[in-house]
């Protein structure tokens, strides 16, 4: 793999699961020191060991970081590691889908606690760390439910349509800072997250809607994240990027 990411030192939240764990074995692979932060011990070792033992460097960083003292705490360590911060990954999420009658003000507040204050109190505490020196990147996991929604989702829609919002509006305040904010739009891909809500008949009808014709996968996510946050993505900023296999913008 390039080491396009040699010698950055990156936060991804929520790297004990799915796409942010992907994301940080292959910001490991190509140079960077990842810091893994997820809430469990347990979670954050398995993929700091994981990272070890194939040669990279991580740094396991167990916080919750939706409040802002939490995400403070994770860039303070991440940048008190090798006194450089670089990337931001913005990826973990707590999220239930829930009928309009259904949703509850616990559900919300947990959902908005991580799903987007976290977004803002990651922005706040990179880019105060970013300027030391003189720039960075900030890659947000929002979601094609930011494009296109479907029922039961009110609340997932709103927030991470939300997060596209906080991307445009923090590129525009930040660039003349030298840093690039962008989000990362997945379609539906397994992970410990959504099993819950997958089975064999909708993943089939996923396939059958998607151009490329299967379902994507978290190395396709962490790929475009990865790119986002490199230096091949140096003019780009404000932008969200979908990773979908097509389906959100075709119909077939
Ligand atoms: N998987 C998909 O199909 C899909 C599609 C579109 C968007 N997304 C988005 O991608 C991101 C990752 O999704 P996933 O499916 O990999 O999720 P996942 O549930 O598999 O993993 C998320 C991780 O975040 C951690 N986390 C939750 N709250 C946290 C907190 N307060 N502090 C630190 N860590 C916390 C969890 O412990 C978990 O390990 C989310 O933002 C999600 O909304 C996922």
């Amino acid at each position: 793999m390039n080491q396009d990411l040699l010698g950055r030192v990156a936060l991804i939240t929520g790297a004990g699961a799915g796409i942010g764990k992907e994301t940080a074995l292959q910001m490991a692979a190509r140079g960077a020191t990842v810091c893994v932060n997820d809430l469990k011990d347990e979670l954050v070792n398995a993929v700091v060991d994981e990272i070890t033992s194939r040669g990279g460097k991580a740094v396991a960083i167990v916080q919750n970081i939706a409040s802002r003292e939490g995400m403070r705490e994770a860039v303070q360590r991440a940048f008190a590691h090798s006194q450089r911060f670089d990337i931001l990954v913005n990826n973990a999420a707590w999220v239930r889908y829930q009928s309009i009658p259904e949703i509850a003000p616990e559900t919300i507040d947990r959902m908005l606690d991580v799903g987007f204050k976290s977004v803002i109190w990651g922005l706040q505490e990179a880019a105060a760390v970013m300027d030391a020196q003189r720039g960075g990147s900030i890659v947000n996991v929002a979601s094609v439910a930011a494009l296109r929604s479907a029922a039961n989702s009110v609340v997932y829609s709103g927030i991470k349509s939300a997060v596209l919002g906080i991307t445009r509006a923090a590129a525009a305040e930040l660039g003349e800072r030298n840093i690039r904010v962008n989000a990362v739009c997945p379609s539906a891909v397994p992970t410990e997250g959504t099993q819950r809500n997958r089975n064999a008949e909708r993943d089939a009808n996923r396939i059958a809607r998607t151009p490329l014709g299967r379902l994507g996968t978290v190395e396709d996510i962490a790929r475009a994240i990865c790119f986002l946050a490199g230096d091949d993505a140096g003019f780009i900023t404000a932008q969200a990027l979908v990773v979908d296999g097509g389906i959100t913008l075709t119909n077939i």
